[in-house]
């Protein structure tokens, strides 16, 4: 949900790398959450996902354990 009011980003329009929220327009970057226009001030959480024996697995950006970082993944 947007961090502007809750509303449902997963029925926004998807354009340029990026989500429009369907209520107030605030523009998200998928690739990392960076609040690209407001109303909303804050991002949206951002997570490493990938598919392990047909299961989708998420972890949360910047929650990796000591040694186990993704040397290859550059969030910026
Ligand atoms: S609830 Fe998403 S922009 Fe307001």
């Amino acid at each position: 949900s947007c961090s502007h009011m809750g509303g449902p980003l997963s029925q926004g329009a998807i354009e340029d790398g990026c989500v429009r929220c369907p209520w107030h327009g605030s523009v998200f970057r998928l690739q990392d959450g960076w609040n690209v226009r407001g109303p909303a001030t804050a991002p949206q959480p951002a997570f490493d996902t990938r598919i392990t024996d047909g299961h989708v697995e998420a972890r949360l950006l910047g929650t990796e354990a000591a040694g186990t970082a993704d040397p290859s993944h550059d969030p910026a």
